[in-house]
């Protein structure tokens, strides 16, 4: 097990790679503990959960909603959790989301962890603080920024997980190594969900690795004025394309990565739009899903990373190196259009 600690303004994380979920008796004291899971995870997972006191909720992001929050805050009274009880979360982002939430509001904030079980969650989900819910069709809409106390790593939790959520996660790795680690995106283009999936001491790295990267930009700004902007890389049109098409995440930051890469092009003279494309394909990700683009920029244009007219998009001078650039959004609705065009 090898240990990381990071400090926020007000708290700190420690992360645990390498380890295993039976491990986890060794930080905190399992009777002073209750679990958050779903349901998917305690089916496939349910030895980890013998003999301790948990809570499963229904997996799927429809159910990280108040009313949910509700039923589990009535579960933590009747098991008679106090501040001097642990919140655990495993599994992906619905539940590490919810967990982080409900752990922060209930008697006005307990001490939680998560236990990510899918490869969005461990490299993306449960890193930053940022925990909330989704209220009718705005995801996140209610929340709080508040550091869980610990993160555990057990990547042997990973072989259960279906395919395409392997497919999902890489894309937010990618992305990582897009705008910050040009040796990681080498690594990447030599490798793939195979060989990452056969082999767990290049797994265990890899998730180290991207750990390391989100919590680097969120420590430097965790409140989300500068720095941790780059994280939306692909997000601002990956976002407003997920919203028309309801595609998956991984596969609509996909197209938001491509399109940034092309704007990358025209307004900082980038030059590796191909092998940022060929590597989005190389892990099953699609690149050329036809859009509508007069929808995509309607959404975009409520975008919350726009201000007045003008959208701060995140683009690349090169691969590892990514810059925050103001576009007036009727230049972006141009450039958008000749894309659209060109293809
Ligand atoms: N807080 C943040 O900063 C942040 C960042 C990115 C995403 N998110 C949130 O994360 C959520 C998406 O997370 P996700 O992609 O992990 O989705 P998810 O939690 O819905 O998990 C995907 C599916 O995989 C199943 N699953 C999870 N672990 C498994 C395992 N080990 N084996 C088999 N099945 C398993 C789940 O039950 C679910 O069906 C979204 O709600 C998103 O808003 C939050
Ligand atoms: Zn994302």
């Amino acid at each position: 097990m090898l240990k990381k600690t990071f400090s926020f303004s007000s708290s700190k994380t420690t992360c645990y790679f390498d380890a295993s979920f039976a491990q986890i008796g060794n930080l905190v004291e399992k009777d002073r503990c209750i679990f958050i899971t779903d349901q998917h995870v305690f089916g496939f997972h349910k030895k980890n959960f013998r003999g301790t006191r948990f809570i499963q909720i229904p997996a799927g992001e429809s159910f990280k909603v108040q009313h949910v929050v509700n039923q589990i805050i009535d579960q933590l009274i009747s098991f008679g959790a106090d501040r001097s009880t642990t919140i655990i979360g495993v599994g992906g982002g619905v539940v590490t989301d919810i967990t982080g939430y409900v752990a922060s509001v209930y008697m006005r904030g307990l001490p939680f962890g998560f236990v990510p079980t899918t490869i969005l969650g461990m490299v993306d989900a449960s890193i930053g603080g940022k925990n909330g819910i989704d209220v009718g069709n705005y995801k996140n809409m209610v929340g709080v920024i508040r550091q869980p106390g610990f993160l555990f790593y057990d990547v042997s939790l990973l072989q259960t997980l279906p395919n395409e959520e392997w497919v999902n996660g890489f894309a937010e790795v990618i992305k990582h190594a897009a705008i910050k680690d040009a040796g990681l995106f080498k690594e990447l283009e030599k490798n793939s969900i195979n060989s990452y999936r056969k082999n767990k001491q290049l797994l265990n790295e890899l998730i180290r690795k991207n750990v390391i990267i989100k919590s680097t930009v969120v420590q430097k700004d965790e409140f989300e004025d500068n720095e941790r902007r780059l994280l939306n890389f692909g997000h601002t049109l990956g976002h407003a394309v997920e919203n028309v098409y309801h595609l998956p995440h991984g596969h609509a930051i996909s197209v938001g990565m491509k399109a940034a890469c092309l704007i990358s092009e025209e307004t900082l003279n980038f030059k590796e739009t191909a092998r940022l494309t060929n590597l989005l394909q190389q892990y099953g990700l699609p690149i050329n899903i036809p859009v509508d683009f007069g929808k995509v920029i309607e959404i975009m244009r409520m975008d919350k990373k726009k201000t007045r007219d003008i959208m701060n998009y995140v683009l690349l001078e090169k691969l590892g190196k990514a810059v925050i650039k103001p576009i007036p959004m009727n230049h972006l609705e141009k450039l958008l259009y000749s894309i659209a065009r060109a293809r």
